[in-house]
């Protein structure tokens, strides 16, 4: 197995016999006894936080799985960093590696994980925590996770992902991992102006809200991701609202019982209606847990094996 292949840096590489062991693995580690009946798993590794971006769930998600695990954990702080003289990413983390630490989770604004994963140390595993608009695979594994939990039938769903999909890394790798489990009722909902071309991924691209919810099981929105368009891109978030926001009317057209997801963070008032914080299928929280689950699943699948 080459260093590359022990890399997670998309989901479209993935095989669906590999995805569903990550999520039996994760659905263990929900069990209660999880933040400690672990701590030997990864004991002696050493897990780098490299984060070059904000993030307040992955981070913390990766930061408490690690330790779940048993590993030690070192973070970067770009600012703090040799970064700031000039020194590359690649070079961080073959510096790390020199103090082995061999498992790399790294976060991007740009689209560089490929290229990390070619230029790996040996031994060293690289787990994208998201790059660019292109890929966020953990987050992919834990809203299918999520959506396992209360509807395990993926080749009977209908999933409406609604907002800023043409700069949403996680419609992507939700998509794909929707995808591989069988699910083939994907509806990619927003203005014209944040919806990605036919094709470009799964799922058939509308802009008419009404009818993508209509009997869907699963509504997943999304903010409006301000900081990868240009200002004179982003639409008025009163004009957004009043066409795309979700409020309890509109998630009516969705089916009754039908589960409501955001990625977080969610800003309350524009894509979703404060409201909906009772809606009783409201899975926002429980995607926040169930990502550590995900991320310990993931350490302890590319962990452990060093050279
Ligand atoms: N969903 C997600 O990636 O959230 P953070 O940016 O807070 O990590």
């Amino acid at each position: 197995m080459t260093d590359t292949a022990r890399s997670l840096i998309t989901l479209d590489t993935l095989d669906r016999t590999t995805l569903e062991g990550l999520l039996e693995s994760a659905g263990r580690y929900l069990a209660p006894d999880a933040a400690t009946a672990h701590r030997a798993r990864l004991a002696g590794e050493a897990v780098a936080l490299l984060f070059c971006e904000p993030s307040t769930r992955t981070r913390f998600s990766f930061e408490l799985a690690a330790h779940r695990l048993g590993a030690d954990v070192v973070e970067l702080e770009e600012t703090a960093s040799s970064q700031t003289k000039g020194e590359t990413l690649a070079d961080t983390i073959a510096a790390l590696a020199a103090m082995d630490v061999h498992l790399a989770v790294v976060r991007h604004r740009e689209e560089i994980m490929g290229g990390l994963a070619e230029g790996l140390p040996p031994g060293t595993a690289l787990i994208s925590a998201g790059e660019g608009t292109r890929s966020h695979p953990t987050q992919g594994l834990l809203d299918v996770l999520t959506i396992r939990r209360h509807r395990p039938d993926f080749g009977k769903l209908a999933v409406a992902i609604v907002g800023d999909i043409a700069h949403s890394r996680v419609a992507r790798s939700t998509a794909r991992a929707l995808t591989l489990l069988g699910t083939r009722d994907i509806r990619l909902v927003g203005p014209p102006v944040f919806l990605p071309d036919e094709g470009e991924m799964p799922g058939t691209p509308t802009d008419d809200l009404d009818a993508a919810l209509d009997g869907a099981d699963v509504v997943m929105a999304l903010r409006i991701q301000h900081e990868r368009m240009a200002a004179d891109d982003t639409p008025d978030a009163g004009d957004y609202r009043n066409r795309y926001g979700l409020d309890r009317a509109r998630l009516g057209a969705a089916r009754p019982d039908a589960l409501l997801m955001h990625p977080g963070p969610v800003n309350w008032g524009v894509e979703l209606d404060p409201e909906l914080k009772d809606w009783p299928h409201n899975l926002i929280g429980e995607q926040v847990r169930n990502g550590v689950a995900v991320r310990m699943a993931v350490l302890e699948w590319l962990g452990g094996t060093t050279t």
